[in-house]
Formats: structure tokens, C-alpha cells, sequence
């Protein structure tokens, strides 16, 4: 590996979905490819990052040279986060489901025959991102959330960011007519302690490259 501004540092990155079993074959889930947090880790093992991966069912495939853990649940994904603690940076990409299936069969439900639909009942997962911004011990030094949001980005984001207790929220605008969802660009807004700075319409790969460039500067390393 080669020099860079993030050697010597450990980045963990969250990214995917996670799948909520209701029985052995059947899941709920959030629509997620994993690929701002695929390209993120990709860009953040391009400075030179050590950088553990915890990923749910994504469609994109993980990136090389990363240290992968594969989880399915929001309940896994936060024993994988923080079985992989300490790290510098914590970056909390995935698309976690806000709840599971507190009633999930062991075995495949069957239709009986007689037309009654089963009923499913949900109990709220772990925040990740909450539970990891407000650890009071080890603490990652940066802490960064996402936030897609359809209207009212910069304000909903904000309030985001002090609700969850984390240093940044990277924002992006995913109604329909944005056609940020499942394409190739993006356009985030990034709100921190300072306010909101706006990017322009990109590649999610150059979003991926200017934020662990930003990620860079703010570990205190020479990232620019
Ligand atoms: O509250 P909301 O799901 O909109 O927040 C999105 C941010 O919180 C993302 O960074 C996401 O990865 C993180 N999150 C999490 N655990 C959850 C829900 C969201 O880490 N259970």
C-alpha cells in the first residue's frame, strides 16, 4: 500500500441495506445498491485508509482491498460496528431498516386455505449512527451520518445532525424528479458545526473522492 493522507488510519463505513427476516425466505428492506458507500470506501482505501466495511445485501459489488464484514440485520450491523470500534472516522452510509419483524416465523408461513392474511408486528432497531455519535467512551473523532430527504433537505438534515449527536450529515435530495435514486450522480449538501455548504450535481464517484478529501482535512492529515 502505498503513501497517503489517511495512513495509519482507520475508517469504518456502513453501507447497504439490511434485510429483516418475517420467516426464513421472505425480508423487508430499504431500496439501497450500496453504491455511495461502496465508492466511499473505495475513495477512503485511495488515501491510504485502513477502512472495515460493513455491508448489508447490496447489488454493487464491495470494494477491493477493504476489510469486509457482511451483515443482514440492523441488529448485526451494530454488533459488526462496534465490534470493529475504535476507528478515527465512523461513516454511516447504509439505508438501515427503521424496523424488524417482531413477530418473524422460524419456519416458511403458509397460506391455510382459508383467505386471513398473517399480521405482522414491528419493533423499532438501533439507531447505529445515534448509538456510535453519543458513546461517551471512544468515541470515533468524526462521525458522519446521511440524510435522504424528498423535500426540505438542508432543514430536515440539521435537525438530523443534533438529534443524532453526529459531526456531519451528508444530505441529498432523493425525490422522484431528482433522479438521484439508483443513478450515477448525485447532489449532496454537507451540513457540520458551521453550517451548510452545497456541492453541485457529480459523479457519486467524485462525490466519494471530495468527501474522503474532506474526511482527510478534517482527521487533521495533509489531505490537501
Ligand atoms: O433517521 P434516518 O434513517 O433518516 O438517518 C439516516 C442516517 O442514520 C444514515 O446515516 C443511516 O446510515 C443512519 N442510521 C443508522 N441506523 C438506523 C437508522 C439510520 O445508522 N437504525
Amino acid at each position: 500500500l502505498g503513501q497517503g493522507p489517511l495512513n495509519g488510519r482507520h475508517i469504518l463505513v456502513t453501507s447497504g441495506p439490511t434485510h429483516e427476516p418475517i420467516d426464513p425466505v421472505r425480508y423487508i428492506a430499504n431500496r439501497s445498491s450500496g453504491a455511495q458507500g461502496t465508492a466511499l470506501a473505495a475513495a477512503l482505501r485511495d488515501l491510504g485508509a485502513r477502512v472495515t466495511f460493513v455491508t448489508g445485501p447490496a447489488t454493487v459489488p464491495p470494494p477491493a482491498g477493504v476489510e469486509l464484514v457482511r451483515v443482514e440485520t440492523a441488529r448485526e450491523m451494530l454488533a459488526a460496528v462496534e465490534a470493529a470500534l475504535p476507528a478515527d472516522a465512523a461513516i454511516f452510509a447504509a439505508a438501515v431498516a427503521d424496523w424488524r419483524v417482531a413477530n418473524a416465523a422460524a419456519r416458511k408461513m403458509k397460506k391455510d386455505g382459508s383467505g386471513a392474511a398473517p399480521a405482522l408486528e414491528f419493533a423499532e432497531n438501533p439507531d447505529i449512527l445515534a448509538t456510535v455519535s453519543q458513546r461517551k467512551a471512544g468515541r470515533p473523532q468524526l462521525v458522519v451520518g446521511f440524510a435522504a430527504e424528498t423535500h426540505e433537505v438542508e432543514r430536515h438534515a440539521a435537525e438530523k445532525r443534533a438529534r443524532k449527536g453526529c459531526d456531519w450529515i451528508v444530505a441529498n435530495d432523493v425525490s422522484p424528479e431528482s433522479g438521484v435514486m439508483g443513478g450515477r450522480e448525485n447532489a449532496v449538501t454537507i451540513i457540520d458545526s458551521s453550517g451548510a455548504e452545497r456541492w453541485d450535481r457529480m459523479d457519486k464517484a467524485e462525490v466519494a473522492r471530495r468527501l474522503a478529501a474532506r474526511i482527510a482535512r478534517a482527521l487533521g492529515a495533509n489531505g490537501k
